[in-house]
């Protein structure tokens, strides 16, 4: 918790001398009080006192405290060590079940991202052994010692090609680390191993006892079984990703003939939840010389601008905003919900989540993720390409984690629990980032990319990028059916 309060403090350039600190820290809810404190700490420009805090407490009574403190959507009751039923808080209909907000507790040092990566391991063995290929598996270090076929479930290090053509994984336990082979003429040689996903093997001991041979991979994978059930919800979800506000290229005309669909037609079919999964303004200074592609240079003014265009979309329907890559929270996954000098931005109809977020809404279990990891994947999965973001979110699924390579463009947060891991199967999963568009199905999970509202900038066409946007993936939560809407 002293790590969240420094951090929030420290974003907003504000130092407090320890005796401050310890005022803070005897709180109920040392955040919302910082919160509902920042703008009196920000009068004091070098170092707020424990007097000057002594002071602020006095005239503040309470009861204003918890009313700020109620008012900021983006501090669920989420905690990863309660049961999650009774801890979801639940707005508007929208409950949401699996969010960082309010929950971050990394410092960043080695011993924490070694516990990070023990939970991703230990949450993805969980998966793995229930699978019946993989019972009975055992630990590196006893299954190398026998002589015949054995299973173990181990996170991949490394991957590298010999000369003559097989494939070596590095791989590792809680206790153990060893080679596997995968032979060249083995149907596993293409098979897409990447750094950090767990797995299953299923191998024989090479004679000196210190290499496997592989015979078969297993991943977590969603069962073949599972199937989106019909229920009765009647609403509909809108998705609409990576709208880039503040950009010359946002795309005005054809958000607004959205608007408009939305207002009218989409509305009287059921249309009550809009989800924006990330990149909600351009941002500024995210990649070189992006103030001249920008036609407003000021991060507020962005977020401003955006609160004003959701403006013309009905009470009715509640919006759901969601950071990505471009907006203005820590970079590192998971990313916390905005905060509160950009929350007040928006009217009470828009709720903040953090990227990931699992939520629930009228039954349906829904997750939504930026995608900035679409880049890794597609950086490592040959068959993989920026045409075709779908597949790529079906990697996610199949090895049930979200951004399973560390070190490439994702930055990761060490957080004491993974929030990447997916589980629960969610019924929609949504991701934006690459700014296509498309909906398909996986083992029952609706599969949705969010297209974008920008048009191709020139930074996108340095790079021969080609956007697919103003189209608007609508989902029946009753049936699953899946609609594109096109805009252009
Ligand atoms: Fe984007």
């Amino acid at each position: 918790m002293r790590e969240q309060v420094l951090e929030v403090l420290a974003s907003n350039g504000i130092l407090l001398e320890p005796g401050a600190l310890e005022i803070v820290m005897s709180k109920d809810d040392p955040i919302a009080f910082v919160q509902s404190a920042i703008s009196f700490m920000k009068q004091h420009p070098l170092i707020v006192t424990a007097a000057d805090l002594a002071e602020y407490v006095k005239d503040h009574s309470a009861a204003e405290t918890l009313t700020v403190a109620n008012a900021l959507p983006d501090h669920h009751e989420f905690r990863t060590n309660v049961n999650q039923e009774s801890s979801a808080r639940k707005i508007d209909g929208v409950k949401i079940l699996k969010d960082i907000t309010g929950n971050s507790t990394c410092e960043g040092n080695i011993s924490d991202f070694a516990r990070y990566f023990l939970d991703r391991f230990n949450a993805i063995k969980r998966m793995l052994a229930h699978r019946r290929e993989l019972a009975g598996s055992l630990p590196i270090s006893k299954a190398l010692k026998l002589e015949r076929d054995v299973r173990i479930i181990a996170m991949v290090n490394e991957i590298r090609m010999t000369k003559t053509g097989h494939k070596i994984l590095e791989i590792e336990d809680e206790e153990e680390r060893c080679l596997a082979l995968i032979p060249k003429d083995s149907p596993l040689i293409n098979d897409s191993v990447i750094p950090d996903e767990v797995i299953g093997l299923i191998g024989k001991p090479n004679r000196k006892g210190e290499m496997l041979i592989v015979q078969e991979i297993i991943r977590p994978d969603i069962p073949l079984r599972s199937r989106f059930e019909q229920n009765d919800a009647t609403s509909m979800i809108a998705f609409a990703s990576d709208i880039h506000v503040g950009s010359k290229t946002f795309l005005r005309k054809q958000w607004d003939a959205m608007i408009n669909w939305l207002k009218t037609e989409g509305i009287s079919s059921g249309v009550n939840y809009l989800i924006v999964p990330g990149d909600c303004v351009d941002g500024i200074g995210v990649f070189p010389d992006q103030e001249e592609e920008l036609i407003v240079d000021d991060i507020f003014k962005q977020y401003e601008m955006l609160g004003e265009l959701l403006k013309e979309i009905p009470d009715g329907v509640t919006i759901i905003l969601q950071p990505g890559n471009h907006d203005a929270v820590r970079l590192a996954e998971p990313q916390p919900a905005f905060q509160k000098e950009i929350a007040n931005l928006f009217d009470s109809q828009v709720i903040m989540i953090g990227n990931p977020c699992y939520l629930e809404i009228e039954g349906r279990t829904i997750l939504s993720y930026h995608g900035r990891s679409i880049d890794d994947l597609i950086g490592n999965i040959q068959s993989l390409t920026y045409a075709n973001p779908i597949d790529a979110m079906k990697e996610m699924l199949k090895r049930r984690h979200l951004a399973p390579i560390y070190g490439g463009k994702t930055p990761i947060a060490p957080e004491k629990k993974d929030f990447l891991v997916i589980d629960p199967i969610p019924d929609i999963f949504v991701t934006g980032h690459v700014h296509g568009a498309g909906v398909s199905d996986y083992r029952g999970v609706r599969i949705i990319n969010a297209s974008t509202w920008q048009a191709q900038t020139n930074y996108q066409r340095m790079h021969n990028f080609n956007p697919d946007p103003a189209k608007l993936p609508v989902v029946h939560l009753g049936t699953g059916k899946c609609i594109v809407r096109n805009f252009n």
